[in-house]
């Protein structure tokens, strides 16, 4: 079975889809991890930002794995290196290019082949897996993410601001949404679940209660 869980930045995807694929076994794909692996790796290696052709061949070429809440990009441990401002902003280029979300949809169709999985990014209700059997766009207010987002980073260790926080969030939410290719929206099946107020244990069991009765209706059809 496939769930997909879509959404902006900071609305809770990540902990709950981790925390789910851990509660029920299953596979777990961390998409903007991979963007983000990609990107640096692309940086690394010298490869510019913009020739969409050479990224896209890199997406093919690069094995990216999620263990024990780690991201490995050619069994390199590259969680930390990831989530740097300067790699934030340089995946927008990365992710806006057509070949290169072409490339990753392929490679997270054959990541996800023949196992259960819960997927999280931006598109992937939308585009990379429509029959899913179950898909969820996870919202907050941008107060809400905010304050989440904030939270995350000084638990990091890093100094922010919750205005740094909303403004950059701001601005990746709107290259989100308005992407000609792959951009962020709710699958026209995907069940809307608002967060604000909810705590990230109630989200996880909100969610598993859904996926609990997709499985119920499997079984019984
Ligand atoms: O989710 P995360 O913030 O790690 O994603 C990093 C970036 O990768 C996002 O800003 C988004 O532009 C891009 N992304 C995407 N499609 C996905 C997942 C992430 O374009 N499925």
């Amino acid at each position: 079975m496939i769930v997909t869980l879509d959404g902006p930045a900071g609305a809770g995807k990540s902990s709950a889809a981790r925390a789910l694929a851990a509660r029920l076994g299953w596979c777990y794909l961390d998409t903007g991890a991979m963007y983000r692996s990609v990107t640096l790796m692309a940086l690394e290696q010298g490869i510019p930002l913009d020739d969409a052709p050479r990224v896209a061949d890199l997406v093919e070429r690069t094995v990216i794995e999620f263990r024990d809440g780690r991201v490995l990009a050619d069994g390199r441990d590259v969680s930390t290196e990831i989530r740097t401002d300067r790699i934030t902003q340089a995946t927008r280029a990365v992710a806006d290019a057509a070949d290169v979300r072409a490339a990753m949809k392929r490679v997270q169709r054959r990541m996800a082949e023949g196992l259960d999985v819960v997927t999280e990014g931006r598109d992937q209700g939308s585009e990379v897996f429509p029959d899913a059997e179950l898909k969820v766009f996870l919202t907050a207010s941008a107060e809400e993410r905010a304050r989440r987002r904030l939270a995350e980073e000084l638990e990091r260790g890093r100094a922010s601001s919750l205005e740094q926080v909303q403004e950059s969030q701001a601005r990746r939410d709107e290259g989100d949404r308005t992407r000609p290719v792959g951009a962020m929206r709710p699958a026209a099946d995907a069940v809307l679940l608002e967060t604000d107020g909810m705590s990230r244990e109630e989200v996880i069991d909100r969610l598993a209660a859904l996926i609990a009765a997709r499985l119920a209706e499997r079984g019984s059809s």
